[in-house]
């Protein structure tokens, strides 16, 4: 197998036009950074690059635009952070990128920065669009991916502007998040469990059915347990799911008998009334019409507990509930306590992503502790399956 092309250390980049793909997708709220993790692992980087005088163009997306300029998602708390964490110009890009922009840029001087406004809000980003791919790569003169987490991505950014830059690598996030996982991979010792959970599950079930033959215990929480629910006939009230998922969770049933993996579901749950209430806990079968399943019951959460003392690899990707209320984040918190527990006590291999998972654990007042802690979810667990990322592959 090729190997990825990584930055090198000692490289002059002095007086060079950098464009830096960064992961700067944070939970933002009423402008208000809910979670900085993902920014802060990159500003050593960004300050390495900013002493050996380069010149910085950061592009990042924010959640999901589709071509149009949400307000609610644009980058400027993002940049109002590194500005107060950086000690040099930075400027905030909102134009077009065309020949202006390329004037602009010829501006910028040794060790200052252009943080271009979410990537995202350009359609052409998301369809990987050659002519848009052409105009980013020619704002500079070397072109580095630090997003491992958005690598799974075909998109412009990501993939398509590694044609139009004269040289491409991968960043030291990048290749901390590959090395990190490998390691896991290579010294995975069974009986490995494989914790899903977040919302949809069209976008997870190749990674789930190929994860089947990998692993021998898959469990399945948050809303993604939904459809299972309704699968199994259970009522779920105003819980989110999504249509026509029966045929999707049969086949998964399929495969986990052909592979011997054990599927478990919750069997209870914490339901509420609305997002932001209190809560109850209920068995699966006396679900009212107007309640919301928001996290796993009691009975569940020691079912998943047992479970976890008896593997020897844990891997984990997207909450158990929406544990942005405090009141429906137990789920998720005693998860993470007993893998780190047993982490520490019985060298347990736990390896943990996603930006909600992050999100999630450093609310945990409790220190915790993990093998590894990926800032990526879809691209960490497309990894995990053996799949050539997009944004990978064009940088061997
Ligand atoms: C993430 O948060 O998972 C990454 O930033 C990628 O975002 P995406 O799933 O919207 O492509
Ligand atoms: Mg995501």
């Amino acid at each position: 197998m090729d190997k990825i092309n990584f930055f090198p250390e000692n490289l002059n980049v002095q007086n060079q036009k950098i464009i830096l793909r960064l992961d700067l997708n944070v939970p933002i709220k009423d402008k208000i950074i809910q979670d900085d993790t993902r920014i802060a692992l990159c500003l050593p980087f960004i300050k390495k690059l900013v002493k050996k005088k380069a010149k910085l163009i950061i592009i990042s997306h924010l959640g999901r635009p589709k071509g149009l300029k949400v307000p609610n998602l644009s980058l400027m708390p993002v940049y109002k952070y590194l500005k107060k964490s950086l000690e040099t110009n930075i400027y905030f890009f909102t134009g077009n990128l065309d020949e202006e922009a390329q004037d602009k840029f010829s501006h910028l001087k040794e060790g200052e920065i252009i943080l271009i406004e979410n990537i995202r809000y350009f359609k052409e980003e998301s369809d990987d669009d050659e002519n848009f791919s052409k105009k980013l790569g020619s704002l500079g003169d070397i072109y580095i991916n630090d997003a491992f987490s958005c690598s799974h991505r075909k998109q412009a950014s990501i993939h398509n502007i590694t044609k139009f830059v004269k040289k491409s690598f991968a960043g030291p996030l990048l290749k901390k998040e590959v090395d990190s996982i490998n390691l896991v991979v290579q010294n995975k010792k069974e009986p490995v469990t494989c914790i899903i959970g977040g919302s949809k599950i069209s976008t997870k079930i190749n990674v789930i059915t190929s994860l089947i033959e990998k692993v021998n215990n898959l469990v399945i929480v948050g809303a993604m347990a939904n459809n299972f629910f309704v699968y199994k006939n259970f009522k779920v009230g105003k819980s989110l799911i999504e249509e026509n998922t029966n045929e999707i969770i049969k086949k998964i049933y399929k495969k986990a008998q052909e592979s011997k993996c054990e599927i478990l579901i919750p069997e209870d749950c914490k339901v509420g009334l609305n997002f932001t209430g209190k809560g109850n806990n209920k068995d699966l079968n006396a679900i009212e019409n107007d309640e919301i399943i928001l996290d796993i019951g009691p009975k569940t959460i020691e079912n998943i507990k047992n479970k976890i003392n008896n593997s020897n690899t844990i891997l984990w990707n997207g909450p158990a509930g929406y544990f942005e209320n405090e009141n429906f984040m137990l789920g998720t918190m005693e998860i993470a306590k007993i893998i780190s527990k047993n982490t520490i006590e019985k060298s347990l291999i736990s390896i943990l992503g996603g930006g909600d998972t992050l999100s999630a654990i450093n609310k945990c007042k409790n220190e915790l502790s993990f093998t590894h802690l990926s800032t990526a979810g879809g691209a960490f667990l497309e990894y995990l399956e053996g799949k050539d990322l997009p944004g990978l592959s064009i940088l061997k």
